[in-house]
């Protein structure tokens, strides 16, 4: 052992000689481009492959400057970030948002976001690089071009981040549209960085912690054809990605038209994206317009509240075709119990 060690040490140093008498005789003819080194997504066991950005590969230096833009108000003019609307306590979401359409939409939580290649409750964005464009609008960060680039070039540490993550060696060179992009490329970046897989479920997966046997009979029920959850929250993200009317409107206008108001099929009519339920003690109120407080009033709802219409995903009937769970008390308690399960506090130091 001790031998192949002593070896390979003298062939590096040979190597390391001749790659250093080659430089010193013919320097490069030109400066490599200023690309940064590739920033190290480390995948959880278990989990799938992520969806990675061609356009976009992550480095160390945009991840960086993707997090400290995503926390700072100098993007806006209204004292607004990204993280006050996504604040970390609430695993990156906030409970709810009022918007000028109307529309009243609990804030998505970011999380695993690097699993997903459809986005938004109601599936209305698929490309994650470029999804942050829309917060520059007035109703969001309201911001103006003068404004970002006199604050971002004034800034101590931004132009050197700028530099080093994307070579811009001017901000102000750079057209508006150009500027916002290489924002939103940096902050969704950081985004696919945001992974969670240190619950105590995964502690008890991997046989670090136990579960009570509370959360053993939530578990059980979650799991299996009685509570029917893993169908459109299972896997390791706790989510099947698909779209799914799980029954919370019998009337559909607005918003709760769901994905139907990107597809514009009357089959869509209703079916949001299936959210992760990693982290979700952390997101209340439930549901995409924050419409249960309480984890407990959503396993209530499953157990005796959903609504029968025409896009109701079939997985809602299977026992005998009647559409309400039936459980007991202390299996809601313990179904809730599980859940709180899915909690990762490590995740949100992020
Ligand atoms: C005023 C509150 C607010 C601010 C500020 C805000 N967001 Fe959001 N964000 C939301 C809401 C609400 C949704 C859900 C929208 C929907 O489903 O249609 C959302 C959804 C998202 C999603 C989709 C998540 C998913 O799982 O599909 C991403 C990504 C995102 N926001 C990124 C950002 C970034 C990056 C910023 C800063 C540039 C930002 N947001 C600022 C409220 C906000
Ligand atoms: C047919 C697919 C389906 C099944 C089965 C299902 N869900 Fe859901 N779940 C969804 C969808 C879709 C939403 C989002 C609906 C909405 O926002 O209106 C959701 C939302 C939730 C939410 C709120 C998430 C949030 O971020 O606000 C929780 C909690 C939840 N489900 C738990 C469960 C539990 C527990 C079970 C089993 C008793 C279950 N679900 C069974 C599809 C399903």
């Amino acid at each position: 052992m001790q031998k192949i060690f002593l070896k390979l040490a003298v062939i590096s140093g040979f190597a390391f000689l001749l790659a250093f008498s080659n430089c010193k005789k013919t320097p490069p003819a030109e400066q490599p481009p200023a690309v940064d080194k590739p920033y190290n997504l480390v995948i959880p066991a278990g989990f799938p492959k992520p969806y990675l950005s061609d356009k976009n590969p992550l480095t160390e230096k945009g991840v960086q400057l993707g997090r400290m833009l995503y926390n700072d108000p100098i993007l806006s003019t209204n004292g607004t970030s990204c993280s006050s609307c996504h604040r970390s306590q609430n695993s990156f979401s906030k409970p709810i948002q009022k918007f000028n359409n109307g529309y009243t939409i609990s804030v998505m939580p970011h999380i695993n976001l690097a699993f997903k290649n459809i986005y938004n409750w109601e599936g209305s964005a698929p490309d994650l690089d470029l999804l942050p464009l829309g917060d520059f609008e007035p109703e969001i960060f309201n911001s103006n071009e003068a404004d970002m680039k006199a604050k971002l070039s004034a800034h101590p540490i931004y132009p050197s981040l700028f530099k080093a993550a994307f070579g811009i060696d001017n901000l102000n060179a750079l057209s508006y549209m150009d500027l916002k992009i290489k924002i939103s490329y940096a902050i969704t970046q950081y985004l696919r960085t945001m992974i969670s897989a240190n619950s105590k479920y995964d502690r008890y997966l991997a046989k670090k912690e136990d579960l009570t046997p509370m959360e053993k009979m939530g578990m059980q029920l979650f799991f299996t054809e009685k509570g029917d959850c893993f169908h459109c929250h299972g896997g390791p993200l706790f989510t099947d990605n698909g779209f799914h009317n799980n029954g919370v409107d019998s009337v559909f206008t607005g918003f709760n038209l769901g994905y139907n108001l990107t597809t514009k099929q009357a089959t869509d009519i209703g079916k949001f994206h299936s959210p992760t339920l990693r982290n979700i003690e952390l997101t209340a109120p439930y549901m995409h317009d924050g419409r249960f407080a309480t984890l407990e009033d959503v396993v209530e709802f499953y157990n005796s509240g959903v609504n029968n219409t025409k896009t109701l995903d079939a997985i809602m009937f299977k026992r005998k075709n009647v559409n309400a769970l039936n459980l007991s008390d202390i299996e809601k308690t313990a179904l809730v119990h599980f859940l709180k399960t899915l909690t990762d506090t490590s995740f949100l130091k992020m």
